[in-house]
């Protein structure tokens, strides 16, 4: 059985599509998964390309800064992206780059078997989403929601809010976020199955 440092190796080599001709580091993600719960994001921004780990610039600082507000120590979690290298300029990643990219996060979620995945914005909605046999059209109807699923043999929730870049750019959006990971992380998201 492969090890998530093995995994990890393996993403920091990848050349599956593109991305990796334009990247600094690959992000594969971190953290202990100690919790059972894995948060899922886009992709990786300039400050994470430059340190090869997730959520270190802007959007990352929101968050740590809301999980610390909650209590829950990042750490705890286990924290990567749908897409693991830069797109150039932070567009959003194609179709194409997500299906390449894809088969990392079944792995990771193979291996760390986590019981809950929050999925941050509409990518991250979209690509798990997706595995589960629900398609999303806008972020706004799933958002605050979970639903439950089989997702590379493993009986997950897939947990829905926004993305902590939109929350940045749209301030009044902070409040319902900080609520929506409250309910994710403290086991609240019971009330909120679909
Ligand atoms: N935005 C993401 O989606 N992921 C990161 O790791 C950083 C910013």
């Amino acid at each position: 059985m492969y090890t998530l440092e093995q995994l990890h190796e393996e993403i920091k080599r990848c050349t599956r599509c593109p991305l990796h001709k334009t990247r600094r580091n690959a992000v594969p993600g971190e953290g202990s998964g100690r919790l059972g719960i894995m948060i899922v994001g886009e992709a990786p921004g300039s400050s994470e390309d430059e340190q090869g780990r997730p959520f270190v610039g802007a959007a990352g600082s929101l968050l740590n800064k809301t999980l610390s507000t909650l209590g829950v120590e990042r750490g705890d979690l286990y924290i990567t992206n749908v897409v693991k290298c830069r797109p150039p300029g932070n567009r959003t990643p194609t179709r194409e780059e997500v299906a390449a990219c894809l088969p990392y996060l079944l792995r990771q979620i193979e291996i760390l078997r986590p019981r809950r995945i929050i999925a941050l914005g509409a990518v991250s909605a979209g690509a798990l989403l997706g595995l589960i046999g629900r398609q999303v059209e806008r972020v706004g109807d799933v958002r605050g929601k979970c639903f439950r699923g089989k997702v590379a043999g493993v009986d997950v929730e897939i947990c829905v809010t926004y993305h902590p870049a939109a929350v940045l750019r749209n301030p009044r959006l902070r409040g319902t976020f900080a609520e929506d990971l409250a309910a994710f992380l403290g086991g609240g998201g019971l009330e909120r199955y679909f």
